[in-house]
């Protein structure tokens, strides 16, 4: 399972970029915030430019914003993987998912944790990636909610039987005992931030994970 780490809980982000630089993390998880979609604002258009030109890690970029097409051309030129926005905005998504795609950047459905799997059955060929939140987005250091285990299992078996592409990410509460059994299920990748971002030693804490 690949760990993309988010930084939003991190002390100083930019030292925390520069330590993520020299460890296995796959991705750097930025969770963009625009006071709308959820109460909290967080990561400037230029916070999170001079993030990315510090990394060596490509970006994983979680907006958490109701008008995710009013950023894309200003983070057009950066080294990003994924753009995911949440399947809440209920607007315009197959407009969102075709730009998205138009910037080269693979495209992900996030769903809250009350939304069903079901609801973006017909997003579901579209997409690169679902992005679970087993967590209520705006926050970070909350609790893992454990009915996200039942919806990355119902996801894998709509992949099973359409022969979907996607892959499945879970954000939110991820520490330790969550990460095998996010493995268990056949996570692809875990997004994780307090639980290493707290740490004295990233590497350390990283190797709790295996
Ligand atoms: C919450 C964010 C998550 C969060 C993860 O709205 O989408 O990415 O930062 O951080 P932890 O691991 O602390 O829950
Ligand atoms: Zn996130």
């Amino acid at each position: 399972m690949k760990i993309s780490i988010s930084i939003l809980n991190a002390k100083d982000r930019q030292k925390e970029v520069l330590k993520v630089n020299n460890t296995n993390i796959n991705y750097l998880h930025i969770d963009l915030m625009d006071g709308k979609f959820v109460l909290n604002k967080q990561f400037t258009n230029q916070e999170i430019i001079k993030l990315n030109d510090i990394s060596t890690k490509k970006i994983d970029l979680h907006m958490m914003v109701e008008d995710p097409l009013k950023y894309l051309k200003k983070f057009s030129l950066l080294n990003i993987e994924y753009v995911t926005f949440h399947y809440e905005i209920k607007k315009d998504l197959d407009k969102i998912i075709k730009a998205i795609k138009e910037y080269g950047f693979k495209v992900g459905i996030a769903i809250n944790p009350n939304t069903n799997v079901d609801e973006i059955l017909p997003y579901l060929e579209k997409v690169d990636l679902v992005l679970v939140m087993s967590v209520e987005p705006g926050a970070g250091g909350q609790e893992f909610r454990i009915d996200t285990l039942s919806k990355v299992e119902k996801l894998n078996k709509l992949k099973e039987e359409y022969n979907f592409k996607f892959l499945i990410e879970v954000d939110g509460g991820i520490n330790d005992i969550y990460y095998d059994k996010l493995i268990k299920v056949n996570t692809d990748i875990a997004v994780i931030g307090t639980y290493l971002t707290k740490a004295e030693n990233l590497e350390d804490q990283l190797k709790t994970l295996n």
